[in-house]
């Protein structure tokens, strides 16, 4: 399946640049969808606590960004079947501004308890983790690149890339982490091997 830009609102049903620059609100539409995935095994009760807790995190301000113009920048890639599955109850997957708009905010309240800075703090302590002397570093499959940008913070001196599949995740990621040279942000085609002998630490 290739990507249509032009479908995105279809994909996401729902436009959620309405609310770019405030809280992150729970819609209706994505309680229902978890609601509807209460069929399957996964832990009912976290799910929804984390769910709602979503609606209390600070959200990125996207307010000034132009998502058909940044979309226009992308050429058409091939996505293998299980990436269009609406993964994590979003409808249209990683391939929405929902879940772009809400990653940040997902993760914040996925790791409330884990960390004294939540998500941004795991974040910092694996960045902690990668060598000092690292020149350069890949995150594949990077979402919108919040642990790239720690260790960018970290390494200024490292080229850091973010790579993901979903321009969605590229411009919002490109978007909340600005200001950092010394980083950037790309999308890969998903066959493997997207980036050979990318990731070296020693
Ligand atoms: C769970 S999310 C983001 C995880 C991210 N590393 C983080 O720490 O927040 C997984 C990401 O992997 C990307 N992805 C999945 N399969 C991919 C593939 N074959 N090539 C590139 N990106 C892929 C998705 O678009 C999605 O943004």
């Amino acid at each position: 399946m290739s990507h249509d830009p032009d479908s995105r609102r279809d994909a996401v049903g729902f436009d959620m640049r309405t609310l770019a620059g405030t809280r992150w609100p729970v819609p209706d539409w994505h309680l229902e969808t978890i609601a509807g995935e209460m069929q399957c095994d996964a832990p009912k009760d976290r799910m929804m606590r984390v769910v709602r807790r979503m609606g209390d995190q600070a959200a990125p301000d996207f307010s000034d960004l132009d998502w058909d113009a940044e979309l226009a920048r992308f050429a058409p890639i091939e996505f293998p079947s299980y990436y269009t599955q609406p993964f994590h109850s979003v409808p249209g997957g990683y391939l929405s501004e929902a879940a772009a708009i809400g990653d940040r905010a997902a993760l914040e309240a996925i790791y409330e308890d884990a960390h004294p800075r939540r998500s941004l703090g795991v974040r910092d302590e694996l960045a902690s983790l990668v060598p000092a002397h690292s020149r350069g570093v890949v995150d594949l499959g990077a979402g919108t690149g919040d642990g790239a940008a720690a260790i960018a913070r970290r390494l200024p001196e490292a080229r850091v890339t973010a790579i993901d599949a979903s321009p969605f995740m590229v411009i919002a990621g490109r978007h909340q982490n600005r200001g950092l040279p010394t980083s950037r942000w790309s999308r890969a085609s998903p066959r493997p091997p997207a980036c050979p002998r990318a990731v070296r630490t020693r």
